[in-house]
């Protein structure tokens, strides 16, 4: 059933894509994180026009399909603005802002998911705002977002492989290039599966260990 031969060769093409997809997938968070924490601060603010705008910008970036997205930032945006942008760069912002909708919603769910009666005591002691935020709440909330966050980095990380579509040489796009150029499928899709598996659980890994030493803290 398996026939490696053919393919063995192309092993390494293969794996030289999990640079791609790691400096897409790394692009993607730093702005997706920067672009998180900056919605999450209008969602839980009191200035009403900067709450809807938070709002607004999550419900489309959550209610239609990321592949659309990208698509958008590829192939329309281009058109429209008459520049040219090359694949990596149109992932990293289409999953960035992608993911800056759903890191703000794991943001604010952290903080509104502390108990209301911290903040409640805290402003009966007189103590200010920032400080209570940074003392009390925020590091209680971290509970609350780290495993959440770690998710996202995961399902950031497996959602990467429709770059294929755009034509970012990612590991999803290579083993399916080996495939079309030895008629054979199945042995590529499974190395490239195992690549992604492999990432997955490392992340996991890392999430465990990061939670461990939180809970340690203590
Ligand atoms: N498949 C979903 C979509 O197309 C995934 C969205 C990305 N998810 C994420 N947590 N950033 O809409």
């Amino acid at each position: 059933m398996f026939n490696f031969d053919a393919v063995v060769p192309s092993i390494p093409y293969i794996f030289e894509g999990i640079g791609i997809t790691l400096q897409i997938v790394i692009g993607a968070t730093i702005l997706g994180l920067v672009l998180g924490v900056l919605l999450a601060l209008c969602k839980i603010g009191n200035v009403a026009p900067l709450r809807w705008f938070a709002s607004f910008y999550t419900s489309i970036f959550r209610g239609t399909p990321l592949v659309l997205q990208l698509m958008l930032i590829y192939y329309a945006v281009p058109q429209v603005l008459d520049i040219k942008i090359d694949p990596i760069p149109a992932a990293i912002i289409a999953f960035g802002l992608n993911s800056g909708a759903y890191i703000s919603e794991i943001i604010r769910a952290g903080i509104n998911a502390v108990d209301k009666g911290q903040m409640e005591a805290a402003k009966a002691l007189g103590i200010p705002y920032s400080k209570m935020m940074k003392d009390i709440i925020l590091p209680q909330a971290m509970k609350n977002i780290l495993p959440s966050l770690m998710n996202e980095f995961i399902t950031l990380n497996k959602e990467s492989a429709i770059v294929t579509v755009i034509g970012a040489m990612d590991i999803m796009r290579r083993a399916y290039v080996v495939g079309g150029s030895t008629f054979t499928y199945l042995e590529p899709l499974l190395i490239a599966g195992l690549i992604y598996y492999v990432m997955t659980l490392i992340l996991s890994f890392l999430g465990r260990t990061l939670e461990k030493r939180m809970k340690r803290s203590d």
